[in-house]
């Protein structure tokens, strides 16, 4: 039994690699981080390489160990050189954000010291510097002193929070669900419903409101569908706008919507998950008029602060309700969880319970660099939109609504629907293939667009300024 315990001992001391391979691994990985930051733009923006999942099923998980040598170059060559490059500056499709290197920093030493971030009591500093990251986006958004939150993976886990806390306070009970009303438009994120289905409210009563001729929502729709509602003894329950809808960036009319909302008593949530951050920018405050009066909002480090993916965060007026919805106790934790709730637990305000210590990588971020280039770079990303809308239209393509925010919609025009549609997603496969700008496209009312949005933090007028380039290349090609 003895010998048999020290050859366990022998093997399991292998996860405790001496200080040497420590060194070797973090100089290596060190170096594979700057070689790939400094070659950043050789990497093509979008490459399709079919190899690469043969590479990664050749590495079968063996008894035996791997080098990390072999490993980063598997890797470089099979996940890091391959798809879509989402930190690069040419990426201009969906919501990028790039993933500041501050944010890697955080996450290494989070990693190595493995602190718990769930529950105060375990680590008063790690849920206090989460909590210090949500006051800061709630004194932000103008919320009062006593709004909670919490970071979470990204904006559609930050919704079910919000949807699922909107459900208790509003007793959405069971029996109540197929008389209880949503109202939103079409431009909503899908996350929204998803959030919905998984909240067990799929069965609520679904009202898409019309837009105006900009995509916002039209509030005498809204009022009026309301007041029917009310008629036929519905109960409306919650209103949901877009602070930067993802097809077009457009922001609904926030005040209106609050004061809808207050008047027939529903919950007023805000998706700014990609809009958010542009709150930083004075010249763009304005257009979020009215957020401060919603119940909830929604609004992703991982987009709008370009932190690396898996940090989005939901923010709450209704602190006792997202404790109701979200606060748990059990016997084996009964040391560490206090009764009063006075101290900041991650785990009280979220589903997840054990996860990681996101809180670091964003603090980290602000710290090393001030917010201030952080609210230049926004700023510079909402001109350069404006500058490629005006651009863009000179080369005598038609243009989508003028920006509100970071997105922009282009086309060729055809006077025949599926012509043009054809024409747009060739030149769409040109852009894509060609690997130099990775665009995306929508389709709006039944017509194909192509879709930018700057908010890679490396993306700078040169970058766009390649994009026009090659938009003006392909209509003088033949
Ligand atoms: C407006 C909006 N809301 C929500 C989401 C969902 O966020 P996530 O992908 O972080 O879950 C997105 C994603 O792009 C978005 O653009």
């Amino acid at each position: 039994m003895k010998t048999n315990l020290l050859e366990l001992e022998q093997w399991s001391r292998k996860l405790e690699p001496d200080h040497q391979t420590i060194s070797n691994w973090f100089e290596q990985m060190t170096a594979y981080a700057h070689r790939f930051v400094s070659k950043m733009d050789d990497i093509p923006v979008y490459r399709e390489d079919k190899e690469a999942i043969d590479i990664l099923e050749s590495l079968t998980v063996e008894e035996e160990p791997r080098k990390l040598e072999e490993l980063l170059q598997r890797l470089y060559q099979s996940v890091d050189t391959v798809g879509i490059n989402p930190a690069g500056a040419r990426h201009m499709g969906y919501v990028p954000g790039g993933g500041v290197i501050p944010g890697a920093v955080g996450d290494f030493i989070a990693a190595v010291t493995n602190r718990y971030a769930g529950i105060h009591y375990a680590n008063p500093g790690a849920a206090h510097m989460e909590y210090l990251m949500v006051k800061w986006m709630a004194e932000l958004v103008g919320y009062p002193d006593d709004a909670v939150g919490n970071l979470s993976s990204g904006g559609s886990m930050a919704t079910l929070t919000a949807i699922t806390t909107a459900r208790d306070h509003h007793r959405i009970t069971p029996e109540r669900i197929r008389t209880s009303v949503v109202y939103l438009t079409r431009q909503v994120h899908h996350c929204i419903l998803k959030a919905l289905r998984i909240a067990g409210l799929s069965e609520v009563v679904l009202r898409i409101i019309p837009m105006q001729d900009d995509f916002t929502m039209d509030i005498k729709a809204l009022q009026q569908t309301i007041e029917d509602d009310l008629s036929n003894q519905l109960n409306p329950f919650m209103l949901v706008a877009s602070a930067g809808s993802t097809d077009l960036g457009i922001i609904d009319p926030l005040n209106e919507i609050a004061d809808v909302a207050g008047k027939y008593e529903c919950w007023f949530h805000v998706d700014a998950a990609y809009g958010g951050f542009f709150l930083l920018v004075e010249q763009a405050k304005k257009l979020f008029s009215g957020i401060d009066r919603s119940d909830s909002v929604v609004m992703d480090p991982h987009k709008g602060l370009f932190l690396p993916y898996g940090t989005g965060a939901v923010i709450i007026k209704h602190r006792k309700s997202v404790l109701a919805t979200h606060a748990y106790r059990a016997n084996y934790m009964q040391d560490s969880f206090s009764q009063d709730y006075d101290d900041y637990s991650p785990a009280d305000f979220s589903p997840e319970l054990t996860r990681h210590f996101r809180g670091l990588r964003m603090w980290m971020s602000l710290q090393l660099f001030g917010v201030r280039p952080f609210r230049a770079a926004l700023q510079e990303k909402l001109e350069l939109t404006q500058y490629f809308y005006e651009k863009v239209s000179a080369l005598g393509y038609v243009t989508g609504p003028k920006p509100t925010l970071s997105v922009c919609l282009f086309r060729i025009d055809h006077p025949d629907t599926n012509t043009a549609n054809d024409l747009n997603q060739q030149l769409t496969t040109h852009l894509q293939q060609g690997g130099q700008i990775y665009l995306s496209t929508t389709t709006i009312d039944n017509v194909f667009w192509l879709r930018i949005c700057i908010l890679v933090f490396r993306t700078h007028r040169e970058h766009v300024d390649l994009l026009l380039q090659i938009l003006a290349d392909y209509r003088q090609t033949p």
